[in-house]
């Protein structure tokens, strides 16, 4: 069943700027979805909208069948959002903070999961002091708890971990999949790719407004797992050998580095170098990337435009 219905939602700001271009989705109970997408793709709008902050210009939306516009305070209910931006109010405690986002959403008080929230994101030692006295990072911590305490069936977070430590983004990562294992369905945008691939079931790829791609997580990093391998050369080559030339190989203008694009496991590298080696070319050094998300962008907003 699909606890998140979005239809044609389209947002046209008062600038002119069109942030989000007929966007239809449907997010199935429990899962973790992943948006990916640029600066200014129209991620924040998209969650904004749903989340009630955004008035979006056309199109329409259900959270757990109820329409997020006329069933407003029983679709509301159903979300936690963990925004981008560090909005809290500063001169009161996370405890306090915490206890009265349960009373806004009309919730009873529940004074043990506060305690362990406050636990879980090691704010407990801190829970008395004014906001305002924690690190950037706390506060982000007190965000995401804040987001929880209502115990929303939906969890919107907003580029969990920009800008985290370490500690902080396996700390989100866990509680993620915490959530999964109770029935949380998770939408989360990010920049990292790494992230989408550790924690998504499927990965949704939204670029000027438009979603260009869903798809299962298993399925994209398939379709996506190029690679490249620069070999730098002990003496510069000419030109590309003739009959190294059937392979997606690419030689740089000084003639000292070949490129190799590659899907990992389609590729027998040592045999590649044996060959060079065979041919009389020496290598000085290896070196592989993965596809950066940039290039997966610039791939599927190329595919976009031509077909
Ligand atoms: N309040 C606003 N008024 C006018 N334009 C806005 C407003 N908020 C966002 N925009 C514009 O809408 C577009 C989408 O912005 P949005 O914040 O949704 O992108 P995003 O995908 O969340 O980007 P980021 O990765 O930087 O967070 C951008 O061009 C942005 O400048
Ligand atoms: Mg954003």
């Amino acid at each position: 069943m699909s606890i998140l219905s979005a239809s044609h939602l389209s947002k046209t700001y008062s600038s002119g700027v069109r942030a989000l271009d007929d966007l239809s989705l449907d997010i199935q109970s429990g899962e973790i979805f992943a948006l990916l997408g640029p600066n200014g793709a129209g991620k924040t709008t998209f969650i904004g909208i749903i989340a009630g902050l955004v008035k979006k210009t056309s199109g329409s939306a259900t959270i757990d069948g109820y329409d997020f516009e006329r069933h407003w305070r029983e679709a509301r209910t159903r979300i936690g959002l963990v925004p981008q931006e560090i909005h809290l109010d500063i001169f009161l405690s996370a405890e306090t903070i915490l206890k009265n986002q349960r009373g806004f959403h009309g919730k009873r008080p529940n004074p043990r999961l506060v305690e362990k929230l406050l636990k879980e994101f090691s704010l407990f030692e801190k829970k008395d002091e004014e906001v305002r006295s924690l690190s950037g990072g706390m506060k982000r911590r007190v965000l995401i708890a804040k987001a929880l305490v209502t115990e929303p069936k939906i969890l919107f977070l907003d580029e969990p971990t920009a800008g985290v430590d370490v500690e902080l983004r396996k700390d989100m990562w866990n509680t993620v999949k915490r959530l999964k294992d109770e029935g949380v369905t998770v939408i989360l945008t990010t920049h990292y790719i790494e992230e989408a691939e550790l924690l998504a079931d499927r990965i949704g790829i939204i670029n000027s407004g438009r979603l260009i791609l869903v798809e299962e997580k298993q399925t994209l990093m398939k379709r996506m797992s190029e690679k490249t391998l620069d070999i730098s050369l002990k003496n510069p080559l000419p030109r590309l050998p003739e009959h190294l030339s059937m392979l997606p190989l690419s030689l740089s203008s000084d003639g000292h580095t070949l490129t190799l694009r590659y899907s990992a496991g389609e590729r027998n590298i040592p045999a590649l170098l044996t060959e060079l080696e065979k041919a009389g070319i020496s290598v000085e050094d290896l070196s592989t990337q993965e596809t950066s998300l940039e290039e997966i962008f610039i791939n599927l907003t190329h595919k976009s435009e031509t077909v």
